[in-house]
């Protein structure tokens, strides 16, 4: 304030000096430019007066125009005096001061290393003070008007931030018009268009995303659809808003924004207040493309051309402000500061006051819009997805200003060619070359309640922990220009924290409290405080060759197992083995603390000793082995995946990788050289093997999977199993079982087939099927001889296959064997299932309302007490689970281990394995083999539904080997 005291003066000898004192001119114009670049500096506050001061004297044009121009030149940034306010400028009138006592709080200060154990005061939406605090001082300075919480050293970290989200444009469920409020159709240039315009504030995701400690995102134009055979579609530019997700007492999306660029009665920020960041959507690659017919030149050459526009319009505004900081107001005097309300945002990048993020994928993509920062000079905030970053990261850095952060999944890959070379080590390759890291959701892609697990798997695959909290909290906050106010744990700092249940780097971590602003968001949690094992950073695996390989075969290594070459393999140092005995698993070794480590010893691909080593080795037996020190790890029966294409396409996106849809004679007319509508597909027939999803989820302990053949409704066909790890059909033990059961789905696709309609098909076919193939699978439905799965979600429609069970049943005096998956809202009616003996398997393992059909899940902690999971077992359903895209069948044991970890004990280790695999294959229509023909898998360091084990060996009694990994 102090330092522009002496100003007034020569400001006003350059206004008098225009008309009368020409020496002293080119002084002032030095003068005031000064001004001008001193008042960039100084955002606002310090030279307010002169500014009241020097509008009296202009034309009323004139004034607007000095002050077009000045606040064309601000650059965006919190007021001086930000990091000493009172109180939030989001604080909601009569929220309570909340006293936090022993918080082991992770700051998010110093690189993300800072551990504080503190109290934390948090009053007035902001965060008062972090240290030791006088109880009694406290109560009596704020009167007992406080409320005080023991957290009794539980950890704390700031809310989660997402960079990359469509909640609220995107809707959970979907219900306007199924295509989202996120995409225009319009044109692949679109930067005039804003998400805050689309957004929807009663999405279910709100609630759900906040109980996951989702706290601020930035909720960006544009989307990819989950749903498969739906394409992704993005638009080349739209502008994002950052929000908070708490519900406001407005109720308005507005209300909802985390400091807006510009105010509710205007285009273009206030000049008394400070510039705030504005974030733009850019997207290049396959999405616009194949929106628009475009090839991907034709996309640059839009963005070019649209720049091109902007950096027109800039430098005319230039020429114009040029004028008017000369003070030659007659010669602007009859013409209006250039404006383009359709440009405006594109040219206000070019002035560097917008975050831009862009979605790209390939190094094609990544190499093109680094030429184009360069080209037209502006700086790039994030890449995101990028799922070829890593291999071009010197691409990055020499992107215009600085090098961009990469925004991305952890797993989620090869769904599209863009992103067939994504890598699970792309996010700590990117950190060891410097660049930053920041883990996102793009919701509804992936559910962001579970953002921190994305930052769990990148830090098990390498990324360093320090940087992989960072990724979710601090990182993006900075990328999005925030991190002045969220993102850490500090004084001054907004109040959004999450409380958890254990490390938050832990699997299955939950918040057990999360404030925004200073107000609790959980208001009845159903959590509770892990053991202490969970609370300590965990163990990872050392995945540094593999790292290495992932750069080397540029995004392609080489993933296919390697025989053991000696007949018999021994496993020392193994602390548990589970077996299949029958369709059940029993832990049949287990060393408890005061046993050694058990050995375990496989003669051609089949166990025969487990136990001590004085009982299972022998001298020869140890000349003619290969021994592989399990570290303490576990041996458990492999699991089995059901849900996804696995099997039958290898890139969701590109049609030619997979075997197509079959036809569906309720909306299509099958043709008569397949023998008309009475026929029933086999997915046998269209089976591939050695693809990457099904290779990795081999190397992640998924053996097995059952696939259907992929329907285009009601009909899809019969279901076969076979091994991930079998590089082709006609390999011995390639084929599981030809045939699993037949398949069909019940569903509201809206129009037609009406869901009673589907029914009344599947009443003909149960009760009078008709000749052909279809009729005689059909009729062994009937005579109970074959498994009929219904892919179904809504209760009610469970409830009418139920009945329809029943009167089949009752009219053929036969068993049927039904199971139901999908099966999200199946917890409505556990009781129902458990007498009809029907079982169910649950697809995806943690729900998520995509659809009206799944509106009623079960949310489980803590929203719930208890998962839907844990109720259908409570009732002795039979349950399993099952993934909806083949990329997640490798997170089948982290999703087993999250269910049993959140069951807290009500689940027994020998039930959860069972979830993904004896219960999956008999809910399938498997015939149970005897025990001694599965597949076993040896996991070092832990067992396979823990983050920090690693599969080293898969036993296969069927192939009669043992495969190394
Ligand atoms: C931040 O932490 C990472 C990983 O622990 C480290 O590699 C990097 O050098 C650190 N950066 C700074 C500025 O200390
Ligand atoms: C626009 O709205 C803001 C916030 O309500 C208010 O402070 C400002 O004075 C308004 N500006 C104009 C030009 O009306
Ligand atoms: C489930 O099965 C167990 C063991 O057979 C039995 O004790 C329990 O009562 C059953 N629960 C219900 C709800 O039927």
């Amino acid at each position: 304030m102090e330092k522009f005291g002496a100003l007034p003066r020569p400001v006003g000898t350059l206004r008098h000096g225009r008309s009368s004192i020409r020496t002293i001119l080119p002084i002032a114009v030095a003068l005031a430019c000064f001004l001008f670049l001193v008042y960039g500096f100084a955002f606002g506050q310090g030279i307010k007066f002169w500014e009241a001061y020097s509008r009296a004297r202009l034309s009323p044009q004139a004034a607007a125009a000095v002050s077009r121009c000045r606040s064309i030149q601000a650059k965006p940034a919190p007021p001086l005096d930000f990091a000493k306010r009172s109180q939030s400028d989001r604080f909601a009138p009569g929220t309570k001061p909340i006293l936090l006592k022993n918080a082991k709080i992770w700051t998010g200060e110093k690189n993300g290393t800072e551990v504080v154990h503190a109290d934390i005061l948090l009053d007035k939406g902001l965060i008062k003070g972090i240290g030791q605090t006088n109880l009694a001082k406290i109560l009596k300075s704020y009167k007992d008007d406080i409320e005080v919480i023991d957290v009794k050293n539980a950890w704390v970290t700031p809310g989660i931030v997402d960079l990359h989200s469509h909640l609220g444009d995107a809707s959970s469920p979907e219900l306007d018009g199924a295509s989202g409020d996120d995409n225009s159709l319009h044109g692949p240039i679109l930067p005039w268009l804003r998400a805050l315009d689309g957004l929807n504030t009663h999405d279910d995701s709100y609630r759900l995303s906040i109980a996951g400690g989702v706290t601020t995102a930035l909720i960006l134009p544009g989307s990819a659809n989950a749903i498969a055979y739906v394409m992704h579609i993005v638009i080349a530019g739209g502008q994002g808003f950052t929000i908070k997700l708490r519900t406001t007492a407005e109720r308005s999306p507005t209300s909802m924004l985390l400091e807006p660029p510009y105010q509710i009665n205007n285009s273009f920020p206030d000049p008394d207040l400070p510039l705030r960041w504005r974030q733009m959507k850019h997207a290049c690659g396959e999405n616009p493309s194949r929106v628009y017919g475009n090839t991907r030149m034709d996309t640059i050459w839009a963005f070019r051309e649209a720049y091109n526009k902007a950096r027109q319009l800039k430098n005319s505004q230039d020429v114009y402000c040029s004028k008017v900081n000369a003070g030659k107001y007659e010669e602007i005097a009859t013409t209006p500061f250039p404006e383009d309300l359709q440009w405006e945002s594109l040219v206000d990048v070019l002035r560097g006051r917008v975050k831009v993020q862009v979605h790209c994928y390939e190094a094609v993509d990544l190499d093109d819009i680094v030429r184009l920062s360069n080209e037209f000079e502006f700086p790039i905030a994030a890449f995101h997805h990028a799922h070829e970053a890593y291999l071009v990261p010197n691409v990055l850095k020499q992107a215009y200003d600085h090098p961009p952060a990469v925004a991305m999944f952890a797993t989620n890959a090869r769904y599209k060619r863009e992103a067939y070379r994504g890598s699970e080590f792309a996010p700590r390759i990117l950190a060891e070359n410097g660049l930053k890291v920041v883990m996102k959701s793009d919701h509804p892609v992936l559910d962001s309640r579970y953002l921190l697990f994305e930052a769990q798997q990148a830090y098990v695959y390498g990324l360093p922990d320090n940087l992989a909290l960072a990724a979710v909290t601090s990182t993006p906050a900075e990328i999005m220009g925030m991190s002045h106010r969220v993102g850490y744990v500090k004084e001054g700092w907004d109040a959004d924290l999450v409380i958890w249940d254990s490390h938050p780097l832990s699997l299955g971590a939950t918040p057990v409290q999360v404030f925004i602003d200073g107000i609790s968001q959980l208001s009845s949690p159903h959590v509770t405080r892990k053991p202490d094992v969970f609370q300590r950073t965990p163990k990872v695996p050392n995945f540094d060759k593999e790292a290495k390989a992932a750069i080397k075969y540029e995004g392609l290594p080489p993933l296919e197992p390697k025989k053991a070459k000696a007949d018999v393999v021994i496993f020392a140092n193994v602390a548990n083995v589970y077996q299949r005995v029958y369709d059940d698993i029993k832990e049949v070794f287990s060393a408890d603390e005061k046993q050694e480590l058990g050995t375990v010893v496989v003669e051609n691909g089949k166990l025969t000793c487990s136990g001590s080593s004085l009982a299972c080795l022998s001298s020869s037996l140890l000349e003619r082995a290969e021994v592989i020190d399990l570290r303490g790890g576990s041996i458990t029966p492999g699991l089995t995946t059901f849900g996804s294409n696995l099997g039958l396409q290898e890139i969701d996106g590109e049609p030619s990788t997979g075997d197509g849809l079959v036809f569906d004679p309720l909306t299509h007319k099958v043709p008569s050289i397949l023998g008309g509508d009475a026929t029933l597909i086999q997915a046998i027939d269209g089976l591939q093997f050695g693809g990457r999803d099904a290779l990795l989820a081999y190397r992640a302990g998924v053996v097995s999977a059952i696939t259907a053949p992929r329907g285009r409704g009601f009909y899809a066909g019969l279901s076969t199993s076979f091994s991930t790890g079998a590089l082709n059909k006609l390999e011995e033990g390639a084929i599981i079982q030809d045939v699993n059961a037949l398949h069909v789905s019940v569903r509201h696709f809206g129009t037609s087939p009406s869901v009673s309609t589907q029914i009344g098909a599947l009443r003909t076919l149960l009760l009078d099927p008709p000749k052909g193939s279809a009729g005689k699978w059909f009729h062994d439905v009937a005579e109970g001889k074959v498994t009929l799965v219904v892919d179904a979600d809504s209760a009610d429609i469970i409830a009418t296959l139920i009945l329809l069970k029943r009167e089949v049943e009752d009219k053929t005096g036969n068993t049927i064997l039904l199971t139901i998956t999908g099966a999200l809202e199946a917890h409505l009616l556990a009781k129902e299932l458990a007498e009809a003996k029907v079982g169910i398997i649950q697809v995806p393992s943690r729900p998520f309302p995509t659809v009206w059909d799944r509106r009623r899940i079960l949310p489980g902690h803590p929203l719930s007490e208890e998962s839907s999971i844990q109720v259908l077992l409570k009732y002795n359903v039979t349950v399993g689970i099952g993934i909806e895209e083949s990329w997640s069948a490798r997170n089948t044991g982290f999703d087993i281990g999250w269910l049993a970890i959140d069951a807290g004990g009500s689940i027994t280790k020998a039930q959860a394995i069972a979830l993904g695999s004896t219960n999956v294959e008999k809910l399938l229509g498997g015939k149970v083999e005897t025990s001694e023909a599965h597949e076993l898998v040896a996991t070092e360091g832990g067992d396979l539904f823990d983050l920090g084990s690693r599969v080293r060996a898969v036993i296969s009694p069927r192939r009669g080997l043992v495969d190394l990994l």
